[in-house]
């Protein structure tokens, strides 16, 4: 069935809070999305939809990452999620394209994300710890290779800071 994908508003945010819960199996993600969605250091912000059946599938926020003292210029990709209906269907890469195209055109040029290289290596994400761009909170040592970076060629380097919803410690060392 078709997907496409078109920016989420306002009156999404209960369908988004659903796709995260269904995905995830839970409320930390739905309840982090609604929290980015209202918080304004995390401005400006990426919030695209995926569309199937006239229903949103699909979901994934980007929000502002500062890197060292740079305010602009780069975002965290934090959540994406399929219903487990959708999965497998190309949905996520989808929203992930787009979402590279809509930072193209914010002259946003770099895009972290705390995921699985295998998912993420596929649309160009590469480990950026190893680049000197260091996640807001450390690692454990098995998650190194998860904080990831796209493009490989991004010439940002620094300790990266997130949106105020998300500078907890508990994301970061799950
Ligand atoms: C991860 C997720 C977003 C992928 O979305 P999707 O629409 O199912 O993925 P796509 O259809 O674009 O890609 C499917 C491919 O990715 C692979 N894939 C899916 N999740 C993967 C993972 N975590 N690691 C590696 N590969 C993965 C599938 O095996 C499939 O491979 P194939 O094309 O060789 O058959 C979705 O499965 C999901 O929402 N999962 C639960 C929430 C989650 O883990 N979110 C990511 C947090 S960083």
């Amino acid at each position: 069935m078709t997907l496409t994908i078109r920016p989420a508003i306002l009156s999404d945010l209960p369908d988004l809070m659903r796709v995260h819960r269904e995905a995830f199996g839970g409320d930390a993600e739905a309840d982090l999305t609604n929290a980015l969605l209202q918080d304004s250091s995390g401005a400006p912000r990426i919030s695209l939809a995926a569309i199937q059946n006239n229903a949103i599938v699909g979901h994934v926020l980007l929000t502002r990452l500062s890197v060292d003292d740079r305010q602009n210029g780069s975002a965290i990709l934090c959540p994406l999620a399929i219903v487990p209906d959708a999965q497998g269907q190309g949905a996520g890469g989808l929203l992930i394209r787009a979402a590279q195209a809509a930072c193209a055109d914010m002259g946003i040029d770099t895009i972290c994300v705390l995921g699985d290289p295998e998912y993420y290596g596929r649309f160009g994400f590469v480990t950026a710890i190893a680049k000197g761009l260091l996640p807001p909170f450390p690692l454990p040592p098995e998650y190194h290779t998860a904080w990831q970076v796209w493009p490989d060629h991004t010439e940002r380097n620094g300790q990266c800071r997130a949106a105020d919803a998300l500078m907890k410690p508990g994301y970061w060392n799950a």
